[in-house]
């Protein structure tokens, strides 16, 4: 595991962006996990402008999104593919056929799960897969539980991702299921990246990596994967004995 502690928030995004970059130039056709969440954005905004400079081209790349709120429209103004559409897809040269996001108006749980399983299975392994972290160590909509999910799932959110992510949501009401992709499915990625910012995440990166692996801690998992590289900001790193 490869920890880099940066000074800020822009910085995090800066470095985050160049080794999600070298896997592109490594290999134009890769395939990159790809996350949401407020936290990314700066990345995301970081390869934009690689893409303007023309260092970078996905032309021939491959996105599957980690998750997808349970009853949510791809246009609903606050679904995962809005906002990869918004934050990043639209302002690249990515084929939108080549982005996968999980569908949140399946009509049948299992039969969507097992669909997205088979696009991970066509497309394995991911080069990369990027990454937050929820407060309480979520990685994904994998929430803590008594054992590591290893496919596709639906999920009931925790009461504290309701609490944290609700603010996103104003006069309606937030959803309360998830789908997901499996911590087995994250752990298969050559290299996993995972980010993070503020203080709000001291406690849950301390944990993550200086505790010990257990799924009530899920991102923990990473301190067993071959190439886990954690960026995270000096605030959220503050917890952690270096
Ligand atoms: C989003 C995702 C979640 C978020 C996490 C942190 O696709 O998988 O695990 O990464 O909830 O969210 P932010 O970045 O908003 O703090």
């Amino acid at each position: 595991m490869k920890i880099i502690v940066t000074d800020t928030y822009e910085e995090m995004s800066k470095k985050a962006a160049e080794i999600i970059a070298n896997k592109i130039i490594e290999n134009n056709k890769c395939t990159l996990g790809l996350a949401t969440g407020s936290t990314p954005i700066g990345t995301y905004k970081n390869l934009i402008k690689m893409y303007e400079d023309s260092k970078i081209s996905f032309k021939d790349v491959t996105t599957i999104n980690l998750d997808e709120y349970k009853g949510l429209s791809a246009d609903h103004h606050e679904s995962y593919r809005y906002f990869m559409n918004d934050n990043l897809f639209d302002h690249v040269d990515i084929k939108k056929e080549n982005t996968y996001v999980l569908n949140g108006l399946a009509c049948d749980d299992e039969k969507e799960c097992k669909r997205f399983d088979e696009i991970i299975n066509n497309h394995k392994p991911m080069a990369l897969q990027l990454l937050g972290i929820g407060e309480n160590g979520h990685i994904g909509f994998n929430e803590p539980a008594d054992f590591f999910p290893f496919g596709t799932h639906l999920v009931k959110l925790s009461d504290s991702t309701m609490a944290v992510n609700k603010r996103f949501f104003k006069e309606e009401e937030m959803p309360k299921y998830a789908y997901t992709m499996g911590i087995g499915s994250i752990m298969m990625a050559d290299t996993v990246l995972l980010i993070a910012n503020g203080p709000k995440k001291a406690k849950t990166m301390r944990d993550s990596f200086q505790g010990k692996v257990t799924p009530h801690v899920p991102a923990s998992i990473l301190q067993m994967h071959k190439d886990a590289i954690i960026i995270g900001d000096k605030e959220a790193m503050k917890l952690l004995d270096l």
